[in-house]
């Protein structure tokens, strides 16, 4: 990976800056729910912010610490095929990952070990997961939401007991709102332990 025209093999290559954050918080949101953990981790944390974006992920070789949020559909989380393919090129191993999940089911001990066993591989198994409770609006529903919840329908359930998938179709169907600032504490509290470890201060910032 290139940085100007110094070419980065490893993180004791990348050029010292003091302006720079720690950490970058990648994001991907289809409706909102994760741009907002997104922004309120951002502030917390004072880091660098950035959509995922293929031209932006490179720049996750800068950062000690890397968050990636983005959401699931149909078990899957959306984009991180891209990532897992890439994630040696980005130096990810060598880096603090967490990775950030919005969803609408129920974030129970199974179903979070179903979500790894889809999702990582390929080398990717070091990130730590956090399933963050998201929304599903159905008031404002477009004809290309009714179309991808079509899609999908027969990969929703899967992994979830059947209890869980009744709690799921239930919020699918009459809509949920389990977004909170609270639910992100534990990716904030991550990061700043990571920090008072780094730095010896008290306060982690
Ligand atoms: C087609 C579709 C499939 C979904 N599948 C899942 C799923 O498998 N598990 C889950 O917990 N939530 C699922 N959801 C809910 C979304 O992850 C949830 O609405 C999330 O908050 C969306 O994030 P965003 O607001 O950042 O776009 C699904 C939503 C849609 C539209």
């Amino acid at each position: 990976m290139k940085f100007g025209k110094k070419t980065i093999r490893s993180s004791a290559d990348i050029p010292y800056d003091p302006e720079r954050s720690d950490t970058l918080i990648i994001y991907r949101s289809r409706k909102g729910s994760t741009l907002e953990y997104a922004k309120w981790i951002q502030e917390s944390l004072d880091c660098d912010i950035a959509p995922f974006d293929r031209k932006y992920l490179g720049y996750s070789i800068l950062y000690r610490n890397v968050i990636l949020l983005s959401w699931l559909r149909s078990s899957e989380i959306v984009g991180l095929k891209l990532i897992r393919q890439n994630h040696l090129r980005f130096l990810l191993p060598e880096k603090h990952v967490i990775l950030g999940v919005t969803g609408i089911a129920e974030p129970s001990k199974s179903y979070e070990k179903y979500i790894r066993e889809i999702n990582f591989g390929l080398g990717f198994d070091y990130a730590s997961l956090h399933l963050l409770p998201g929304r599903m609006d159905v008031d404002h529903q477009g004809a290309s939401d009714r179309f991808m919840i079509r899609a999908f329908e027969k990969s929703q359930y899967d992994g979830m007991t059947k209890q869980e998938a009744e709690v799921f179709r239930d919020r699918m169907t009459r809509g949920w709102d389990g977004v909170s600032r609270q639910a992100c504490l534990g990716i904030i509290q991550e990061i700043q332990s990571i920090r008072k470890e780094e730095k010896n201060d008290p306060d982690g910032e």
